[in-house]
């Protein structure tokens, strides 16, 4: 896909930063080499090299948001360069004085119908942020339906997960499921018509797929022991999360790194490699204020954590330590 005069995305503002002001403000003094592993519309990027960073290294695994930023990344010169590619390989960058991660898809992704992503416009069932590997067709009409329910349980939180299986796997035995209305059409065959103000009947289910169309946990648990090999002492990670799984992993992860969980086996001993890797720079979640939910209603279930690298060697990273949704090993019948 290409951007140019005639493009639904040319010349628009493609995404509006999420909590970009309060992790400025709370990063602040800004310096040295940053690494923006979320580029998208190169909000963040554009804001850490406004505040003072010397260099920004920013990743995107779309390579339609770097195509994107063609058009202006090059006014930055040597300040700024584009990287295709995931950030849970963003150790490759180290050292670096602060990371920034702001999770989920963007507006551009969000809003373009071919895309596939919104059940809200009609486009091929694709969701692959990187435009390569297995879509979302590929999952929706070849996984098994034990699995199928897994993930929608797992990663939606839906407990309608085996109903929607049934009713995909039903639909897809007529005719496969290629586009998203038609799954969400499906999805909501079986769901009860939701009531004024609840969110659309697809919604857990298509974060589900979503999730695991882009591996997106494995990645997020990845990053973040990569940050924590790639920062220096004093450097700073910021993670903005848009739902509970994210925002979770995230804030586990803060926690076991800077000791604010308490050891559970009293009698250990105290070894170097408990000494905290992080301080928290933000006790709780930075939620956005009324001024930015009235500019940007995507901001709503947005929530930022920052910590500062201490010099601490850095550890392993257990995904069940961190809460890590995982599928169970053998998908099995009449669990739900
Ligand atoms: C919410 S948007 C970021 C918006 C950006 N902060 C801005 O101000 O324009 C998330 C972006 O991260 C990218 N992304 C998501 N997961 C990624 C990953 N694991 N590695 C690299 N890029 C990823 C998506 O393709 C998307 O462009």
């Amino acid at each position: 896909m290409t951007v140019g005069p005639g493009d639904p995305l040319h010349g628009r503002s493609p995404h509006v930063p999420v909590l970009l002001r309060p992790l400025l403000a709370a990063v602040a003094p800004v310096g040295g080499v940053w690494l923006d592993g979320t580029f998208g519309a190169g909000g963040y990027a554009r804001g850490l090299l406004a505040a003072g960073a010397t260099q920004v290294i920013g990743i995107d695994r779309d390579p339609l948001a770097l195509q994107m930023a063609a058009t202006w990344a090059g006014a930055y010169g040597d300040r700024l360069t584009l990287v295709h590619g995931t950030f849970s390989n963003l150790a490759d960058h180290a050292p670096l004085d602060g990371i920034v991660l702001d999770l989920g898809v963007s507006s551009m992704q969000l809003d373009l119908a071919e895309r596939g992503f919104s059940f809200q416009k009609d486009g091929p069932l694709d969701m692959r942020m990187s435009q390569d590997g297995p879509s979302a067709a590929d999952l929706v009409n070849t996984a098994a339906e034990e699995t199928l329910a897994d993930i929608i349980y797992t990663y939606g939180e839906d407990h309608a997960s085996r109903r929607i299986a049934a009713a995909i796997v039903r639909a897809r035995d007529a005719e496969p499921i290629t586009t998203t209305l038609r799954l969400a059409e499906v999805i909501q065959s079986v769901l009860p018509r939701p009531k004024p103000g609840q969110s659309h009947p697809a919604t857990r289910a298509f974060q589900a797929i979503r999730i695991a169309v882009n591996t997106e946990f494995d990645e997020l648990s990845q990053g973040l022991a990569a940050a924590e090999l790639a920062l220096k002492p004093g450097g700073q990670l910021a993670v903005v999360t848009f739902h509970s799984l994210e925002d979770r992993i995230v804030k586990r992860f803060f926690q076991l790194r800077s000791g604010a969980e308490a050891n559970t086996n009293r009698y250990a001993p105290e070894r170097a490699e408990d000494a905290p890797r992080f301080t928290l720079k933000t006790r709780r979640a930075v939620t956005a204020d009324e001024a930015e939910l009235a500019e940007n209603p995507r901001a709503r279930s947005a929530k930022l954590r920052i910590g500062t690298r201490t010099a601490a060697p850095a550890g392993r990273s257990e995904n069940a330590a961190l809460g890590v949704p995982m599928l169970p090993d053998k998908p099995k019948k009449g669990r739900r």
